[in-house]
């Protein structure tokens, strides 16, 4: 007997999705970029099971490198530093994998998203590409999935990733469903495995996200040259509807509730292992001019949607004064600590430009 079953425990009750299907009679090359960028995707396939040693156990002590996405480097903290080496490792792990299942399961949504993508985008080129995203989304599912059960085990989604991820699958319009995955959620994907990769010393996680870093500048260039072929041709209420969809998107994902919501996960994981919140609180507080001081961090002050996400909508044509006045003052309120500009003028001269080369750029070969 099998103990194969169609309905398992671990899933999600269905979710209702839209889209339109749309059949192309044009199987020539039509949008020169996205041919291009869909041989590239083929030449760089790879094998995770192959290319990556996977029987070398975690680098305990270089694991203590990895970067922990909180606002502040709390292992640079006294109370921290006071700890046993068994508790460091054991907080660590545990935080650690709950940002890594949350890289897993929005994986999973880019999966699906791709997927999905090759129904409903109308040229041959750019089903041609998410029909390699999809592949490589489903091996990014694989890869991170094996690092954590080897590490700890998956912890549950956020809250706020599961919103945006529902409704991108959601929405029947394609090019919502670009902007949300390959603008939004990628954008900040992006940002953060370049930010591990380049700092962790961890040499199986530096591996696995050096061949996952790679494919997602691809993902993001679809998104960046599809889109901008598109904008053109929306009228300005199209245009609109497209601008306030990345909008709301942006805000769930790092929003204030979403910042409270990652806290309390974090705090119930500093219970698991005995540790008071309090204490590990009340030092991160006394110490944090010299936490934010000693932040060695790439990207620096701006932050994943100010550095990343923003920038890649004005490069799609995507960043009306209109909606940045929005993204200004929703900065402005949420993030006091960080370098917004006085108006939206100066915000918008603050703004980064996106690299020319995201591949060489998210390898950290570019600053
Ligand atoms: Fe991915
Ligand atoms: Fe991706």
């Amino acid at each position: 007997m099998s103990d194969f079953q169609i309905q398992t425990s671990t899933q999600e009750p269905p979710l209702d999705a839209a889209l339109k299907v749309i059949y192309q009679w044009n199987y020539d090359p039509e949008v020169e970029e996205l041919r291009n960028l869909y041989h590239k995707a083929l030449e760089a396939q790879w094998i995770a099971e192959r290319e990556i040693d996977w029987d070398r156990p975690i680098d305990m002590e270089k694991f203590a490198t990895t970067p922990m996405g909180t606002a502040l480097d709390i292992e640079k903290c006294s109370y921290w530093r006071s700890l046993p080496e068994e508790t460091q490792w054991e907080l660590k792990r545990r935080m650690a994998s709950f940002r890594l299942s949350n890289f897993l399961h929005g994986e999973q949504g880019a999966l699906m998203v791709a997927a999905q993508l090759v129904n409903a985008v109308p040229h041959t080129d750019a089903k041609f590409y998410a029909a390699t995203q999809t592949m490589d989304e489903a091996r990014h599912v694989e890869v991170f999935a094996k690092y954590i059960n080897k590490l700890d085990e998956v912890r549950p989604i956020a809250p706020a990733l599961k919103i945006i991820l529902d409704s991108t699958l959601a929405t029947d319009d394609w090019m919502k469903k670009l902007v949300g995955m390959q603008i939004v959620v990628e954008g900040l994907a992006l940002y953060s495995f370049r930010e591990m990769r380049n700092l962790t010393e961890e040499p199986l996680l530096k591996d696995l996200l050096t061949y996952v870093a790679r494919d997602e500048s691809r993902h993001h260039a679809y998104g960046v040259q599809y889109i901008s072929r598109c904008v053109p041709c929306l009228n300005d209420a199209q245009r609109r509807e497209l601008e306030d969809f990345a909008l709301e998107a942006a805000r769930t994902l790092i929003g204030s509730r979403t910042q409270q919501t990652f806290f309390s996960a974090l705090l119930a994981l500093w219970s698991e292992v005995g540790i008071d919140p309090a204490e590990l609180l009340t030092s991160v507080q006394r110490e944090r001019e010299q936490l934010l001081r000693e932040d060695i961090r790439p990207g620096g002050r701006l932050g994943p949607v100010q550095g990343f996400v923003i920038p890649t909508l004005r490069r799609c044509g995507l960043l009306s004064e209109r909606v940045a006045a929005h993204f200004h003052s929703f900065l402005r309120e949420n993030f006091t600590s960080r370098v917004v500009g006085e108006d939206v003028q100066e915000f918008l001269r603050l703004l980064p430009d996106i690299p020319e080369d995201t591949a060489a750029w998210v390898l950290g070969q570019l600053q």
